[in-house]
């Protein structure tokens, strides 16, 4: 069961009103790992059962592959092609290696609105693309196309994304941890034996994070430090590896402390030349990851 996020839940709900009533709207559902991007995408899919939905998704091991998640999304509809005008039909079909000739990008990105705006002919159609962050840059490029040039079709189309994914002109909608509430109620669903300090404590790591919340209850002894969910914790590691080898080495040492004592922390990468000012940049970028090599309290 879903948890909070009225806010979003109201914002899909009105796409997809918007969308029966024969007007068209995109949005990009963004956020960290975990934060609950597949599950709006769920939901939107369960509120607009009645609608025809084309579903695709980005597959990191396809993104350097062209058009892969313009065909994984788009196949059901292939045998609409006939329909659309030659030219872009012909686009079309070079893209996805069903003709040979040249690829004209601005052609295929017609395309593939033509395409959905003839599905929506039938009635009101739901796209839903998931993990857009690892669609294939041509794909992403023509869907995008697409997305900014809806108007009056019927169609709602929704992707979800991490934050690498750039999509000018599409609106966001930013998903940040639960409220305090709607996180209680989710630990409660998954691990309602939770003892109260154990509860406090996993809270307080998780921010609020669906996945987190979820996951470190599971930690058979929740005294122990808490690993992080693997996905979690690649997606501070992708953080922490931008920032500079000196900064890398003060948060490493910072994980180390469990006191909070940030003059220990400083004094002890003073040992291995790190000076006081590596604090800055993973201050700046937040970078205190909860538990996976967290930052003292002092500078959280
Ligand atoms: N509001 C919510 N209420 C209850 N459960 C939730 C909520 N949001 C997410 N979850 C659950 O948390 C877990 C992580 O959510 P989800 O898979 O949607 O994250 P994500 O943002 O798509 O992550 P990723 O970037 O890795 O794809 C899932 O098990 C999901 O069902
Ligand atoms: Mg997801």
């Amino acid at each position: 069961m879903l948890r909070g996020r009225e806010r979003e839940q109201a914002t899909i709900r009105a796409l997809i009103a918007q969308a029966k009533d024969g007007r068209s709207g995109s949005l990009i559902i963004r956020g960290e790992p975990g934060i609950g991007k597949s599950a709006l995408l769920g939901l939107a899919a369960e509120l607009a059962e009645d609608l025809r939905q084309l579903r695709g998704t980005g597959i990191e091991t396809e993104a350097e592959l062209p058009f892969a998640a313009l065909h994984l999304l788009l196949r059901p509809a292939l045998d609409r092609l006939g329909k659309l005008p030659e030219p872009q039909a012909r686009a079309l079909e070079g893209a996805f290696g069903l003709a040979t000739g040249a690829q004209d990008r601005f052609l295929i990105g017609l395309a593939a609105l033509s395409l959905l705006t003839e599905l929506a002919e039938d009635g009101p159609l739901l796209v839903l693309v998931d993990d857009a962050q690892w669609m294939d840059r041509s794909s992403a490029e023509a869907l995008l196309f697409a997305a900014r040039r809806l108007h009056a079709e019927g169609i709602a189309l929704i992707f979800a994304a991490r934050d690498t994914f750039e999509a000018p002109g599409v609106p966001d909608l930013r998903l940040t941890g639960l409220d305090r509430q709607a996180a209680d109620d989710l630990l409660r669903d998954h691990a309602p034996g939770l003892g109260p300090a154990v509860r406090a404590q996993v809270l307080a790591v998780s921010g609020g994070n669906p996945l987190a919340l979820i996951e470190l209850p599971q930690v058979p002894d929740a005294q122990e430090p808490l690993p992080l969910p693997r996905r979690i914790q690649e997606a501070y590691e992708a953080r922490i590896a931008v920032l500079p080898p000196g900064t890398q080495t003060m948060l490493l040492v910072a994980g180390l402390d469990d006191a909070g004592d940030l003059d220990g922390v400083v004094r002890a990468a003073g040992t291995l030349g790190v000076g006081a000012a590596a604090l800055g940049p993973a201050e700046r970028a937040g970078s205190c990851p909860p538990r996976a090599g967290g930052c003292p309290s002092a500078i959280r």
